[in-house]
């Protein structure tokens, strides 16, 4: 399968304080490639701290690698800042992704605002995206009217999808997204996923702990380990013959 996103080499150091005066450098991403194949899913496994975040913000142009490169369709993503265009294509939806949601807007200025800024679409144009999208991530059309607080947890992260979804972007990254919910929204939210998946050949990156998840829903596996990849593949054959000793031990956990 054509890889839709290619990651290659990308390393990514930060400068802590380690003193009054001084600074340690700290590698938190440390050659990292891999690729991922358009309408695929790709998990992204690792202790806490192993550089899962940090790697999901650099392909979502929330922050630069020091070296490296994304390549999405073959065109090299550049640094951030000369990006939007491509940024558009990448979106990320995280655990708390609610709590980023402006309190005194309603669901349908959210949108109109993130259309306004990034397409040219008239008015008309916005509202009737607006509307499909919300329909799309299994909301009421009525819903453009709530404000974040009116809603459940469940469906506040179907207002976030619903936010990376209104720039039909290419790839989707999920950082811990389902992991603040409760099994029944989480498996109903899965299978939005899939459906989505399914209808329009999205990418998803998934950031969970979640390994049952992982084994049901990505086709390759990544398991990071202190930044570094320890192993690399087809999920199902991850799972059933892990090689590295960081693989077998989050699988016994
Ligand atoms: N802006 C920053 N400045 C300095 N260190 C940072 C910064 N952001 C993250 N780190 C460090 O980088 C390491 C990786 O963090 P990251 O958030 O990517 O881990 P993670 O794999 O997502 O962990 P978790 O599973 O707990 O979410 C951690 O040691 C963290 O303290
Ligand atoms: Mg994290």
């Amino acid at each position: 399968m054509q890889p839709i996103l290619k990651v290659q080499a990308l390393s990514k150091t930060f400068h802590v304080r380690s003193g009054l005066f001084s600074r340690e450098k700290f590698e938190v991403l440390k050659n990292i490639s891999f690729c991922v194949g358009k309408g695929e899913t790709l998990a992204i496994i690792g202790e806490t701290g192993s550089g899962k975040s940090t790697l999901a913000k650099l392909l979502a142009g929330a922050d630069n690698a020091d070296s490296g490169q994304i390549l999405l369709e073959n065109n090299i993503i550049e640094d951030q800042g000369v990006r939007d265009d491509q940024c558009r294509h990448i979106r990320m939806i995280f655990q708390d992704s609610a709590a980023s949601l402006n309190p005194g807007l309603t669901i349908g200025e959210i949108l109109n605002d993130c259309l306004l800024y990034n397409t040219d679409l008239d008015k008309e144009s916005r509202l009737k995206k607006i509307e499909n999208t919300l329909s799309k991530v299994g909301l009421l059309v009525d819903h453009q009217h709530y404000y974040p607080h009116m809603f459940s947890v469940g469906q506040l992260q179907r207002v976030a999808l619903s936010r990376a979804l209104i720039l039909d972007p290419k790839v989707v990254v999920l950082d811990e997204a389902l992991s603040a919910l409760d099994p029944s929204v989480r498996a109903q939210t899965v299978n939005l996923l899939l459906k989505l998946q399914k209808e329009t050949g999205l990418t998803y990156i998934l950031i969970t702990h979640h390994l049952s998840l992982v084994r049901h829903i990505s086709d390759q596996l990544v398991v990071l380990d202190h930044g570094e990849i320890v192993e690399y593949g087809i999920t199902e054959n991850i799972f059933q013959a892990p090689k590295s000793k960081v693989t077998q031990r989050l699988f016994s956990c």
